[in-house]
């Protein structure tokens, strides 16, 4: 687990995670951080990650970075799309905002104090095993096939005995990449990494709610979510994007109906 020098005083500070906040259609919902605000910190030693950093922004928050230099820009896409839809789905997430210019253009996932991975055998001390369905669920929906144990947070809150969890990185779902994900058309990430013993039964109600949520998200603003993060990366093609996005928001309740399956049979 990456160690955090500073997050005392994130936790002094209380950090500020996405409740439930209303998307505006005519989005800049996403939060910009000025370039000058933001310094960076250490380097997170993660088992494959070798780039991203910590950092701080002027208001004393702590955050997660990764530049595109280093993640390119379909990652990048994916994390900022991602995250907008992960709002809209009431998936929990760290706040997320960007910062930087050119190469130096990032994601910023705001440091959860003290989180740690993904424990099975701790499942039965989760709170909130709903929003471990709505991940998968959006897992389903968006084709991330990098839900590993090390992309689910768990942290306390009064007592080792109440956990809950909450999503990170989507840089490799398909959010990304407009030609692929439309290439994909209905199909489904293979489970190659996902986490042994979900508590499938437990996480049902979660993933069909969330799958409700999606098919009940308007075009438009739909298109307000690609827009906005097609402009912040720079990507041409939302058009692609929106098109087979929409199409599996559409099937939302058939992809994560399928997607259950899958992990049943896997388990
Ligand atoms: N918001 C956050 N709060 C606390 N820890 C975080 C947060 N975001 C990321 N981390 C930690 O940093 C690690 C790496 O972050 P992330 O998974 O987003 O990057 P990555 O480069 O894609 O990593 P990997 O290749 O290992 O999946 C996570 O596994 C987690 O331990
Ligand atoms: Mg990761």
């Amino acid at each position: 687990m990456p160690q955090f020098p500073y997050r005392d005083a994130a936790l002094r500070k209380g950090v500020s995670v996405a409740g439930k906040r209303q998307l505006g259609l005519f989005g800049e919902n996403v939060k910009r951080l000025k370039t000058e605000s933001v310094e960076d910190g250490a380097l997170i030693k993660a088992l494959n990650s070798s780039t991203a950093c910590v950092s701080w922004s002027d208001d004393d928050r702590q955050w997660v970075r990764k530049r595109v230099l280093h993640t390119q820009r379909p990652a990048l896409l994916a994390e900022i799309l991602g995250w907008l839809l992960s709002v809209e789905l009431d998936v929990p997430v760290p706040d997320g905002a960007v910062t930087g210019e050119g190469e130096d253009l990032s994601w910023l996932s705001e440091v959860l104090p003290y989180a740690q991975h993904w424990m099975p055998a701790r499942y039965k001390y989760v709170q909130n095993l709903d929003d471990l369905g709505r991940m998968l669920a959006l897992d389903a929906i968006i084709f991330n096939p990098d839900r590993h144990e090390r992309n689910i947070l768990v942290t306390t809150s009064s007592s080792d005995l109440e956990l809950r969890v909450w999503s990170i990185d989507l840089g490799e779902s398909l959010l990304g990449q407009p030609r692929r994900l439309a290439a994909a058309g209905l199909t489904l990430p293979e489970l190659e990494v996902v986490p042994e013993q979900l508590p499938l039964p437990l996480i049902r109600d979660g993933a069909t709610a969330a799958a409700g949520a999606a098919e009940l998200i308007t075009k438009s603003l739909l298109k307000s979510f690609v827009d906005e993060a097609c402009h912040i990366v720079g990507e041409r093609r939302s058009e692609e994007l929106l098109g087979a996005l929409w199409h599996r928001t559409r099937h939302a309740q058939r992809l994560v109906a399928e997607y259950l399956r899958k992990l049943e049979t896997a388990q």
